[in-house]
């Protein structure tokens, strides 16, 4: 039976046997290819998307936090905390309650999706929600676990990182190799970094030939990293990765100039457009600020074709089911229709 990331990669992860492994089996993830929209799109590269949706609770962040929360387990600690746009807390809170730990969320008012919330509130969080954006929320996440016995899980808790490098570990097993470009959302810029050090650690254990050009998009309302400073008031419909001023963002830049790729912005347009066509085209349902790596494909091939034979990878972070109202909201309303067929046939004429 499949027993999650940390079993399955012990050997290059900070365990022991002692340390208790608090999992959901996270991880395993497929590469799905778009055969069609490659095809619409006139790319003729083999893409796929690499759909961490499919963690338990809805995102990449399972990863960093089995052994975030291990960790914390094995060092005795009670209640762990973080300031999240969402996903984080959804995390936290899912395995503080298997560990049986207490979890604090601190959250931005207003500005987290409603699926992300319901599952903090259902795992039974301490959700606290600020009047402040995300970087406001972790400068106080940091100021109090410094001082308080609190673990915090925000991923400049160097077991996230080392957790989610686990997913370059299997695109390299499931490619038979690291692909050439890899496409990823940057937020707060832990995952950038961890898939990095992910594809690094397998190249220099030769289980891959070579390293991926790292490409990372930021949100153009919150794209501090590209406009080269910090921005004080990020706005984004991918709420998930409105951040301006990333923990990370020294370590992200790193990865961009070692692997010699980019990290570039792409418009709110552009990121729904991105969220629309993967549904449409190859049924695969993501939230807006996981489409920025699919976006960013776009883009990138628009200026600098990518070429027959390349191997590109776009991360979708997150599910399209945690942000249901931005999904209705980009949508065409159902038809009311009278309950008889005649009304319903009338409404498929053109498709008969
Ligand atoms: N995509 C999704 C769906 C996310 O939730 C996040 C980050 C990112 C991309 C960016 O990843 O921060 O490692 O660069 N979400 C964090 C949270 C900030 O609180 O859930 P990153």
């Amino acid at each position: 039976m499949y027993q999650g990331i940390i079993h399955r990669y012990k050997d290059y992860l900070p365990v022991t046997k002692d340390t208790p492994i608090i999992t959901l089996k996270e991880g395993n993830t497929p590469l799905i290819p778009l055969t069609n929209l490659a095809e619409h799109l006139g790319i003729k590269a083999e893409w796929y998307v690499k759909f961490e949706g499919l963690n338990p609770t809805g995102s990449f962040k399972d990863r960093g936090m089995t052994m975030a929360i291990s960790k914390a387990k094995e060092d005795g600690a009670k209640i762990v905390m973080c300031a999240s746009t969402g996903n984080t807390s959804a995390a936290a809170a899912a395995y503080a309650a298997k560990a049986n730990m207490k979890c604090v969320v601190l959250i931005p008012e207003g500005k987290i999706a409603l699926g992300k919330l319901s599952q903090a509130m259902m795992h039974g969080a301490i959700v606290l929600q600020i009047k402040g954006n995300f970087d406001d929320a972790l400068t106080l996440v940091r100021d109090i676990t410094e001082s308080h016995p609190i673990t915090l899980v925000n991923s400049v808790n160097p077991y996230r990182i080392e957790g989610q490098k686990t997913g370059a570990f299997e695109i390299i097993e499931d490619l038979g190799d690291a692909p050439d470009y890899h496409f990823i959302p940057v937020g707060n810029a832990g995952n950038i970094t961890a898939y990095w050090k992910g594809y690094k650690e397998f190249k220099d254990l030769c289980k891959s030939s070579r390293l991926p050009k790292m490409m990372g998009y930021q949100a153009a309302g919150s794209a501090p990293i590209v406009d080269g400073h910090p921005i004080k008031e990020p706005d984004t419909i991918a709420t998930a990765i409105r951040i301006g001023n990333p923990a990370s963002w020294k370590q992200a830049e790193a990865a961009r100039d070692e692997s010699k790729g980019i990290i570039d912005k792409i418009s709110d347009d552009e990121i729904t457009e991105a969220q629309k066509l993967l549904a449409r085209f190859d049924g695969v349902f993501c939230e807006p600020a996981s489409a920025a790596s699919v976006a960013g494909v776009i883009k990138y091939h628009r200026e600098n074709p990518i070429v027959n034979g390349e191997k590109v990878i776009s991360i979708l972070t997150g599910h399209g089911l945690k942000d249901p109202n931005r999904a209705i909201e980009i949508s065409t309303t159902p038809t009311l229709v009278d309950s008889t067929k005649e009304s319903i046939l009338k409404q498929l004429k053109d498709f008969l």
